[in-house]
C-alpha cells in the first residue's frame, strides 16, 4: 500500500511544484518507488520541475478516456529510475484523482500529488485521498493567512496528517520583517516538517531543464540538501532540523 502525499498551499507560487518534484526525486534516491502526479490541470509545471520539458505526450486524461493504459502514461525519469511522472491533462475532469490514485496505490511506496493553487475542488479531492498533506508556505502574512485556511480544509477533509514546509527562507529578510519561523508555525497551526532556503539553484535548474536534485548533489547546503533531509523525515527517519 502506498502513502499518498498531497502538496498544497492555498496561495499560488509558494513552491508546491518545486517541492513535489524535489521530494519525489529525494524519496526515489532513498530506494522508494514513487509516482509524482501533476494535479494542476490548467497550469501544469511538475514536468518542467522534473526536467522533462515537453516529453510528457500522454497524460491521465488519456488514461481515463481509454486512449492508453496507466502504465503507458507513466513517464520515467532518466536520472531517477524509481520515479515516474503522471502528467496532467489540459482540462480538469471531476473525480479524476479518485479514479486514478487507487489504481496506483498497490504498486508504489509513495504517490506525491502536486496540487494547483487555491482551495478548489481538485485540492479538496486530493486532501480527502491523501494520508499526508504538506502545506508549502512562505514566511509572510499572505501566505500565513492562506496556510491557515488550507490547514482548516485539511481538517474538514479528515486528512490524517497535515505538515508544514516553509519555503524560500531568507534569514536576513525575516529579521528585517520581525518574523520568526515559529510565528509561521503558530499562525498556520501545523507541525513543521522542515524549511527550505531561498536558493538561486532552483530557478537555474529549471532554466537548464534539469531536476534540481540531479543538478545539486551537495550534502549540506542549499535547497536540494533541505529537500533531501525533509524526504528522509517523511520516510520515517529521525533527522534534526534544518
Ligand atoms: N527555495 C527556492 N528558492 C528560489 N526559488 C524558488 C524556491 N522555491 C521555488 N522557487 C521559485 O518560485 C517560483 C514558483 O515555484 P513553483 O512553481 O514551485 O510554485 P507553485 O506553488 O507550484 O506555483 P503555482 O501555485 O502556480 O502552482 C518558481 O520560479 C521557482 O523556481
Ligand atoms: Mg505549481
Amino acid at each position: 500500500m502506498s502513502t499518498v502525499i498531497a502538496v498544497l498551499s492555498g496561495k499560488g507560487g509558494t513552491g508546491k511544484s518545486t517541492a513535489a518534484a524535489a521530494l519525489s526525486c529525494a524519496l526515489s534516491e532513498l530506494g522508494r518507488s514513487v509516482v509524482c502526479v501533476d494535479a494542476d490541470t490548467e497550469l501544469r509545471n511538475a514536468d518542467l520541475c522534473l526536467g522533462l520539458g515537453d516529453r510528457a505526450l500522454l497524460d491521465y486524461g488519456d488514461v481515463l478516456e481509454g486512449r492508453c493504459s496507466l502504465e503507458d502514461a507513466l513517464l520515467p525519469l532518466p536520472d531517477f529510475p524509481r520515479l515516474r511522472l503522471l502528467a496532467a491533462p489540459p482540462q480538469r475532469r471531476p473525480g479524476s484523482l479518485e479514479e486514478l490514485i487507487p489504481q496506483l496505490e498497490g504498486q508504489l511506496d509513495y504517490c506525491v500529488v502536486d496540487c494547483p493553487g487555491g482551495l478548489g475542488d481538485t485540492v479538496a479531492e486530493a486532501a480527502c485521498l491523501a494520508q499526508r498533506a504538506i502545506v508549502v508556505a512562505t514566511a509572510d502574512p499572505c501566505s500565513h493567512r492562506d496556510g491557515e485556511r488550507t490547514a482548516q480544509l485539511l481538517r474538514s477533509a479528515l486528512c490524517p496528517e497535515g505538515l508544514l514546509l516553509i519555503n524560500r527562507v531568507r534569514p536576513r529578510q525575516l529579521k528585517a520583517m520581525g518574523i520568526t519561523l515559529d510565528d509561521s508555525i503558530d499562525l498556520i497551526g501545523l507541525r513543521l516538517l522542515g524549511y527550505v532556503p531561498e536558493d538561486e539553484r532552483v530557478p537555474l535548474a529549471l532554466g537548464a531543464g534539469r531536476p534540481l536534485l540531479a543538478e545539486d548533489r551537495r550534502p549540506r547546503r542549499g535547497a536540494a540538501a533541505a529537500f533531501r533531509r525533509i524526504a528522509r523525515r517523511l520516510d520515517g527517519q529521525s533527522v534534526p532540523l534544518p
